[in-house]
């Protein structure tokens, strides 16, 4: 067996998404507040010793593992070729326990994740700074799944700085069967601010950021603020229905994930999250719970 590397990628939830007007390249100007979770995939990249070996294989695995492709679509096939155009053959393999177009960023994070088992595999010597120039080339959210933390997202989210955060927060996340196109969400944003059904990009993200510093789940739960969330609920009529079903649970506030599907809700502690998911996934069938705690690291080597 050749030698193995491993890595766990974690997901992410957007505490404030305030998206303005699309750009001329397609995408669209944000800001918005990241904070990773501890929910996560791992991944292992094994250096194979038969040189006649195909030179990137990805196998899949885990309870999300279903629909995540194989091929060069997925981004880690891309993060690894970035940082060497020619290396030895490798074996990848993925576990999913983020789920796959769920507005996570399971696959951003997975390429995190390729990135620095490539660079350590191909002792390729890539520094912190020039991984998250790859980072950035590969989608909007990878730059922020390599770093992790807490941090203000800009330009199309890969434009980061660190924030102050205090304490620890717990999430019932609540995921479901059938994920979500992210584009297609956006897409749907436009749509709707065209025919003023929603109000204004909200691009202001003090409330979120002193909350924070604060360090209150309470304080927090009232800033929490998505412009794709009408979208998701346009799209995706029985998300409406997952989080009134949270907001009966009790939960200090839920909102949609990123572009969505999955729901999340800010909760005080994890016998809180417990009961909110037995709730929700009780009312909604077809749907999982979760115990996320945030924040959680960017994507980091193992061993
Ligand atoms: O950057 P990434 O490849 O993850 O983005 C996927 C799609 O999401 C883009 O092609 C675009 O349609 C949409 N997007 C956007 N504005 C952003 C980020 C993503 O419109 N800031």
């Amino acid at each position: 067996m050749g030698q193995i590397f491993r890595a766990r990628a974690h997901s992410k939830v957007n505490l404030h998404l305030g998206v303005a007007q699309v750009r001329g390249d397609g995408y669209h100007e944000l800001s918005t507040v990241f904070q990773s979770l501890d929910i996560h995939d791992d991944l292992t990249l094994e250096l194979l010793d038969d040189p006649t070996a195909a030179s990137i294989t990805i196998t899949v695995d885990g309870p999300y593992a279903a629909g995540v492709p194989t091929d060069s679509s997925n981004l880690v096939w891309r993060a690894v070729e970035l940082v060497a155009r020619r290396h030895p053959p490798v074996a990848l393999h993925v576990r999913k326990g983020i789920p796959a177009a769920g507005g996570m960023a399971g696959g951003s994070a997975d390429a995190a994740a390729a990135l620095r088992l490539a660079n350590a595999a191909f002792a390729a010597g890539l520094s912190d700074d020039e991984l998250m120039k790859l980072a950035a080339q590969l989608g909007s959210d990878v730059p922020f799944t390599l770093m992790g933390g807490t941090a203000l997202g800009t330009g199309r989210g890969e434009e980061l700085v660190p924030m102050m955060a205090r304490g620890s927060y717990t999430w019932a996340i609540i995921t479901n069967r059938e994920g979500l196109s992210t584009p297609v969400v956006f897409d749907k944003m436009d749509e709707l601010r065209a025919k003023n059904r929603v109000g204004d990009p909200r691009m202001d993200t003090t409330a979120v950021g002193q909350a924070l510093i604060g360090g209150d789940p309470q304080q927090l739960a009232r800033t929490l603020a998505n412009d794709l969330q009408p979208a998701a609920l346009s799209l995706r009529p029985d998300l409406r229905k997952i989080l009134e079903s949270g907001e009966n649970a009790g939960a200090l506030a839920g909102i949609v994930s990123g572009s969505g599907p999955t729901c999340a809700f800010l909760c005080e502690d994890d016998a809180h999250a417990q009961n909110v998911i037995a709730e929700v996934t009780a009312d909604n069938p077809g749907t999982r719970g979760h115990i996320g705690h945030a924040p959680a690291p960017g994507a980091e080597l193992l061993d």
